[in-house]
């Protein structure tokens, strides 16, 4: 049908006679000849109809918008002055001999080139959506991610194997999506969190080396970066050690950065551990883009008056903490009010600020309403250690560390937006020393910060029972410009210390055997020490196409609310359906 994609025609091919096909992206009535932009996956040409030619031309007249056509024609430069050097095919065009309407097409629900159209909109017509341009561009450098990636593990000795969709629970932290059994009426299959167990399990059946790109399920709360069901590029290998494996993948991202971006990342990537990484940006995935820093000044605080800093700087969970806004003592009341909203949704009380109009005068140079209830060496110490300097402001953390941190952790990534602050190009660390465990308050018992197949870093399973607070893991999250796109771990390989972790989680013998019965018996059975990561798929390629969410790199995604607006997904099923699974629907009182 085609000789050529439109996009890829130029100057080599004039006077050649062609054939494209592709969708009328626009049609102009220029005064007896009829232009029109024929567009395809690679691009855009314009086809000429002349009214000399009237069997074409009459065609050509009645097209619309997103007809699909088939054109014939000849390659002719553009006359002088006509050209465009904004398009890829700017300098010619295709003097139309030949044109077939392949199919009409309706008046489309918007425009292509309209700029804010409503997300749930695009969703419900994705077919449309996805001819834009961007949309093109995002799915294909998709797969050009995905095939540098198989390349790589390829070459690398890893094996690509599937792993079970329906399966039992995988605990990684989030809710499941349950499937009902007909055959066993009652029970239920889940879809895969990740394929955490089963990857384990290749390394205990010598596949030795393994690498997915597979889907997961996890049933949360959706935002910018979080989907129901997401894509994962999944490794484990058996007998190599973190520095090994953080080696190996770091080599596969720069490889992927500089095949797909020309991009040349840091070799090796930075590492940092994870107090430190709390300690300075509030989070584990700090964005090493943006040049603010919190400093701590729970120790300063301890003896001061003011009880909204004494309390936390007191208190063992306690923390505070202060971000230096270089010129920020500009902000206006209302600036600062809305910062002091923003923190608010983190859970902090409040924003205390310091202003720093004047450096040289010392405390006469300060305005801020807590001031008073700050002795001066509290002041001093205060001016130094955040290196402050005429112009700046100071903003004040002060509560329980984890409010402290995320919501000065999220501060700083804003004000690093708003401020204009946030350097170009790409920041990756890896991010290590995780602790083993975190306490859950609500629940009053331990929980795995990672998950709980993670090795921690001492070997012997009493010492870690006597002190479970105190373990570091063998964890290693890479983090690229503020993003976790990806995350891993060595493997606990020794039943023995499996045991022992599912204790300090709370995890009885009797639900350790019926849930996770088949892991503890295959370590029993010749485990190979092993590890691995998985990459957030959806987030990498985000981040590499610059797009602001990861339903822009996704060809079918879900709305925030878990919806397809395409299909209508989920759906009520037939009362007959339901039967026949043993299912019931309980209506909502
Ligand atoms: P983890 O839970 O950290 O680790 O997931 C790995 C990576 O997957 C991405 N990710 C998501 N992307 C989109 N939507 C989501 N809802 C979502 N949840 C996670 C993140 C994350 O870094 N089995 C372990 C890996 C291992 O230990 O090997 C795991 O799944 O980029
Ligand atoms: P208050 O004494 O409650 O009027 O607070 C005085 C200042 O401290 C105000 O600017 C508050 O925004 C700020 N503030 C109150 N609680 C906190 C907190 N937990 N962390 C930081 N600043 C706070």
């Amino acid at each position: 049908m085609r000789t050529h994609y439109c996009g890829e025609l130029d100057t080599a091919h004039l006077d050649e006679e062609v054939a494209v096909c592709g969708w009328v992206n626009r049609r102009r009535d220029h005064g007896g000849v009829i232009f029109i932009d024929l567009r395809d996956r690679s691009g855009l040409v314009q086809v000429v109809f002349d009214p000399d030619r009237p069997e074409p031309f009459a065609v050509a007249d009645r097209v619309r918008n997103e007809y699909v056509l088939r054109v014939r024609g000849r390659v002719r430069r553009r006359p002088e002055g006509t050209e465009n050097p904004d398009l890829a095919t700017g300098r010619i065009e295709v003097l139309g001999h030949e044109v077939e309407v392949l199919n009409a097409a309706q008046t489309p629900p918007f425009q292509l080139d309209e700029d804010d159209v409503g997300e749930e909109h695009r969703l419900r017509h994705r077919y449309i959506d996805l001819r834009r341009p961007t949309m093109q561009r995002n799915l294909l450098m998709r797969a050009r991610v995905t095939r540098a990636m198989r390349r790589f593990l390829d070459e690398h000795g890893f094996v690509d194997i599937e792993t079970p969709m329906l399966t039992r629970a995988t605990p990684e932290g989030a809710r499941d999506f349950l499937v009902p059994s007909r055959l066993h009426p009652g029970a239920f299959y889940a879809l895969p969190q990740s394929p955490q167990l089963f990857k384990q399990l290749l390394m205990m059946g010598g596949m030795d080396r393994y690498y997915q790109i597979v889907r997961c399920f996890r049933d949360e709360d959706l935002r910018a970066d979080r989907q129901p069901e997401f894509t994962q590029l999944d490794v484990e290998t058996s007998f190599m050690d973190e520095d090994g494996i953080m080696a190996l993948m770091e080599t596969m991202l720069r490889a992927l950065f500089r095949e797909v971006l020309e991009v040349e990342l840091p070799d090796p990537f930075p590492r940092m551990a994870y107090d430190e990484a709390m300690r300075r940006f509030g989070t584990d995935r700090p964005d090493l883009r943006i040049p603010l820093e919190l400093v701590d000044m729970t120790e300063a605080m301890r003896a001061v008056e003011f009880k909204v800093f004494a309390g936390p700087a007191n208190d063992p969970r306690g923390r505070v903490a202060v971000l230096r806004l270089p010129g920020g003592a500009a902000l206006s009341r209302k600036e600062i009010d809305d910062y002091t909203a923003f923190v608010g949704r983190y859970g902090a009380k409040g924003l205390a600020y310091i202003k720093v109009n004047d450096r040289g005068r010392g405390r006469e140079g300060l305005q801020s309403p807590i001031l008073k209830f700050l002795p001066d060496a509290v002041v001093e110490s205060l001016l130094e250690r955040t290196g402050a300097q005429t112009g700046d402001i100071l903003f004040f953390g002060a509560d329980r560390a984890a409010v402290v941190n995320e919501a000065l952790g999220a501060l700083r990534v804003r004000l690093g937006e708003d401020r204009g602050l946030v350097a170009e190009g790409w920041r990756a660390l890896w991010v290590v020393d995780f602790p083993m465990f975190e306490w859950d308050a609500r629940e009053k018992r331990w929980a795995a910060l990672h998950h709980p197949f993670t090795a921690p870093a001492v070997e012997d399973p009493a010492a870690l029972e006597a002190a479970p607070g105190e373990a570091r893991s063998r964890a290693y999250d890479v983090v690229l410009n503020g993003v976790e796109v990806g995350g891993g771990s060595i493997r606990i390989h020794r039943s023995e210390m499996q045991e022992a972790v599912f204790r300090i989680l709370g995890i009885g013998p009797e639900t350790a055997e019926a849930q996770f019965g088949f892991l503890l018996r295959a370590l029993r059975y010749g485990c190979p020490p092993h590890g691995g990561i998985a990459f957030g798929l959806d987030r990498l390629v985000m981040l590499m196409t610059g797009s602001r969410s990861i339903r822009d790199v996704m060809a079918f995604p879900k709305t925030q609310t878990a919806h397809c607006p395409l299909t209508d997904a989920p759906a009520p099923v037939t009362e007959a359906q339901l039967r026949e699974l043993n299912l019931r629907i309980r209506h909502q009182p």
